[in-house]
């Protein structure tokens, strides 16, 4: 025992409500050494851990098989949980030369699998870029990086412990730079320092180390070397992740089985994008989604509603979609109005869509029980609830059991019903953890191994049913205990169906509870935050983990949820949030207004400019979600993905960068007036002033980089930068994507110092389905050399953008002579008191500029 470093203790005792006792630890065959009790708060060396030869699964056989290795592992010794599964079955597929999939579960038994759909490999990969080894006894995978040798995972470093209730596998990991596994509040980079973070889909506010209101059972991983690589596991049930300084992790499951997915990237884009090749592209968004969106708790009424409207038009700051909260209901109730109060809500939603905005609503869960009313009651007899009673914001209330295709059914028509009065365009579905006021229901859980499995991972509240449903609840494809995590997946499934159906049209939902997949039918807002500077800053972390899960159509509560926020908290915040790609402000009910227009002009001001200068940047923005659609890039994108090989942005995330070129540096503390940020390599240019910073590196390790302290940011001014050698898409921003939409297009060229740059542009409806996928679009690509400019598209249909009116190219070092556009000779403007000279073309029509 005392050969085992402390950093590569692997807990034998993970049980938190027992005080760990020499006589305990060993009644499990492991070695005791108590260790100093760690700070408050904070976990610590475990202080009962397996010794080396804690009795593991040998591997029996192994097998070639058309696709990869079938293999027998079994287990001679009982570990401690009950029903230990003695022979497993080893699957393992060589699903791409940078994928593998590796499946261990019982031999004879079928076990519950989440049911999501991932693809079928036909074939063999050819020449895979990684090598696979086991240890066969003790049964362990080895998996190494060919080109570089490093050990990727090494799962030999504690026993593999396979119970029907109680599965755990530890790995090496080559490095400490770690992100992922949502969700939660956490820096992006996550400590290795005893950290355990559990996956259970919980309503709290984001508080550090709870379990929040998803589950991603997925991280990214940064070798030293710079290459990345991640890694999946395909699991719905209750779970932990402990990380260790060894570094080591621990997966640690309640459920299921242990179904993995390994990415090789070998760049952190890569990665995500294999990801998603397994659990599915984002959808694009409708081009309206894109907009600002206005939200809060406790407008009193549909006419206090169109007030706001009303003032966000008058101030002409840009607003796509007005959002109404719980208040809209009868008695809160799904599927009803407040015929008092919300009288006049149809008549808003229709003067939002005559000004080109729209309306999106929420849905939180039927009201059933004695106080029923409405079309929902009819389907109580058809059996589509989760069992038990327990209690929202209408009373007693019951869960849709949306694993039940009738359920769908009657999600659709209730909505169908819905719409005929109040045509809605988008859905806002919460608290689909799904969230109980009560623990399990009014009379708690029928005692049992489903409630009170013999391990609880750590979750808030000590059990499975705080705050939810009794796991033990029945649903019509598995128990609540398998299925917990999806209800939220499950539900916006539903929503998406019933939306294209009503509607006919791309669906909008923004969904409080996510798993794996619900990239492909929604985007997600971080629930319910504080209107603090601490908060605030912990939205940039929270959006790139998001980026990262293949959902990234997310954003946080601008200028906080509650509590009360300030005139300089929310005009910052505005100036992030305008950089959220999901950018809407949301407040709770009995607090102040916070909408911009509740402010002082200088603030209102401040908060109207950022907002157009979002919209201008919209042609830009959608086509990075083109590109999330096509191939799973992200949108917020952490500086880390450009610059791989530079180690000192790995553990940034108080910036971001909107796809590979424009830098976000907002403001986060109060009281400044300048910002410290940090350039990557090359050359950037100030957004507004075109002037330059040029931080010149040579790559790893190569600390030629400049820490730009003191960069000037009055309240009224975000710190943006534009990458050299990109081109943006932009447009004069109007108040609305509509009317943006129709404005000329206008070129951003952010030349490279070797004076070449790149850029695209999707462009289509912005609003019909499969656009890309029937060809209904324009897809164009913008390209300097050195000789000269040009573009080159594809389109498909009649979707042509608007006309180019202008081309601003920033870095051009001496006045031209002349600019030809097409082979004629086009006026232009060269501004040479700039501290680098850019010169404008105006510019009509499409055509290949020379
Ligand atoms: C909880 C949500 O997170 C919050 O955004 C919403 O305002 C309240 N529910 C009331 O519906």
């Amino acid at each position: 025992c005392l050969l085992v470093p402390e950093s590569h203790r692997f807990d034998c005792y993970p049980e938190r409500r027992v005080v760990v006792t020499q006589e305990l630890c060993e009644s499990r065959g492991c070695c005791f050494i108590q260790s100093p009790p760690p700070a408050e708060g904070k976990q610590g060396v475990p202080w009962c851990f397996y010794p080396p030869d804690f009795p593991s699964y040998t591997l029996e056989s192994l097998n070639q098989t058309a696709l990869g290795m079938v293999g027998v592992l079994v287990r001679r010794e009982k570990a401690y949980y009950p029903r230990d599964i003695q022979k497993l079955r080893l699957d393992v597929e060589f699903e791409t030369d940078t994928r593998l999939h590796i499946k261990i579960t019982d031999a004879a038994n079928p076990r519950y699998e989440v049911p999501l759909d991932v693809p079928q490999v036909m074939k063999r990969a050819e020449n895979p870029i990684y090598s696979l080894n086991f240890s066969w006894d003790p049964f362990g995978v080895l998996l190494q990086r060919k080109a570089t040798g490093t050990v990727l995972l090494n799962t030999t470093v504690a026993p593999l412990i396979f119970a029907d209730q109680f599965l755990q596998i530890s790995t090496s990991l080559p490095s400490k730079f770690l992100y992922g596994l949502g969700e939660h509040r956490d820096r992006f980079l996550h400590s290795l320092d005893w950290n355990t973070l559990t996956l259970w889909a919980r309503d709290v506010p984001p508080t550090e180390s709870f379990n929040l209101y998803g589950a991603h059972p997925f991280y990214l991983l940064m070798e030293e070397d710079g290459n990345a690589h991640g890694v999946f596991l395909l699991n719905s049930n209750a779970m932990e992740v402990v990380l260790q300084p060894a570094p080591g992790l621990t997966w640690r499951t309640i459920g299921g089985v242990l179904d993995f997915y390994i990415f090789l990237g070998p760049d952190p884009n890569m990665v995500i994008q294999q990801y998603q090749q397994v659990i599915g592209f984002p959808a694009m968004p409708p081009i309206w989604a894109l907009g600002f969106h206005l939200c809060r708790w406790g407008y009193g009424s549909s006419n206090e509603t169109w007030q706001t409207v009303r003032a966000m038009r008058n101030y002409q700051i840009p607003q796509d979609a007005q959002w109404n909260d719980i208040d809209y209901m009868d008695g809160y109730r799904d599927f009803t109005l407040d015929s008092q109060k919300f009288t006049s809500l149809p008549s808003l939603v229709e003067d939002l869509h005559k000004h080109g905005q729209h309306y999106v609503m929420i849905l939180v869960f039927p009201l059933l029980s004695h106080y029923a009313l409405g079309p929902s009651w009819s389907f109580l007899a058809l059996g589509i609830f989760v069992e038990g009673q327990a209690a929202v914001w209408p009373g007693f209330t019951a869960f849709p059991d949306f694993s039940n295709p009738d359920t769908h059914q009657w999600w659709l028509e209730n909505l169908q019903h819905f719409y005929s009065h109040v045509p809605f365009d988008g859905l806002w579905i919460d608290m689909n953890e799904p969230s109980n006021f009560m623990d399990g229901s009014e009379h708690g859980c029928p005692p049992g191994e489903l409630d009170s499995p013999p391990y609880t991972p750590a979750v808030l509240g000590d059990s499975l049913s705080a705050k939810t449903v009794c796991a033990s609840a029945e649903q019509k494809v598995s128990v609540h205990y398998n299925l917990h995590n999806l209800y939220g997946l499950m539900e916006t499934k539903a929503t998406a169906s019933a939306l294209v159906k009503i509607r006919g049209k791309r669906p909008f939902i923004i969904s409080r509870s996510t798993f794996p997949s619900q990239g492909r039918y929604s985007g997600h807002w971080l629930g319910d935050n504080r209107s603090q500077w601490k908060d605030m800053y912990y939205s940039i972390p929270g959006v790139l983990s998001f980026s990262l899960f293949g959902i990234p159509l997310v954003g946080a509560d601008i200028c906080g949820f509650s509590g009360s926020t300030s005139e300089e908290l929310c005009t910052r915040w505005t100036q992030l949030g305008a950089f959220y790609p999901f950018a809407r402000n949301h407040n709770t009910q009995k607090e102040k207004a916070q909408d911009p227009t509740a402010f002082s002009p200088a603030a209102r001001t401040a908060m109207k400019d950022v907002l157009l200068t979002r919209y201008s940047l919209l042609p830009f923005l959608y086509t990075l979600f083109h590109r999330a659609h096509l191939q799973g890039d992200t949108v917020a994108r952490p500086l880390f993905f450009e610059f791989p090989g530079d180690v000192a942005t790995w553990e940034l995330d108080r910036q971001f960068l909107w796809g590979r070129s424009l830098l976000v540096t907002p403001v986060l503390e109060p009281g400044v007036d300048s910002v410290t940020g940090y350039v990557p390599r090359g050359m950037w240019y100030d957004f507004y002033t075109v002037r330059s910073i040029a931080a010149f590196g040579r790559g790893l390790g190569d600390l030629c980089f400049i820490l730009w302290v003191g960069s000037p940011a009055p309240l009224e001014h975000l710190n943006l930068h534009i990458r050299e050698g990109s081109i943006l898409p932009t447009q004069k921003p109007g108040t609305t994507t509509e009317v943006t939409r129709g404005n000329p297009l206008r070129l951003i060229v952010a030349l490279s110092s070797d004076a070449t740059a790149w850029g695209d542009l999707f462009w289509d409806d912005g609003e019909s389905l499969d656009t890309f996928e029937k060809g209904n679009y324009s897809y164009v690509m913008f390209n300097v050399t050195q000789v000269g400019c040009g573009g080159e598209g594809r389109s498909g249909g009649s979707m042509v953008p608007g006309h180019l009116e202008l081309i601003l190219i920033f870095g051009v070092q001496k006045p031209p002579s002349k600019v030809l556009l097409n082979g004629q000779e086009k006026p232009f403007s060269y501004l040479d008191n700039q501290v680098w000279p850019h010169f404008r073309v105006p510019f009509a029509g499409w055509g290949s500029p020379s």
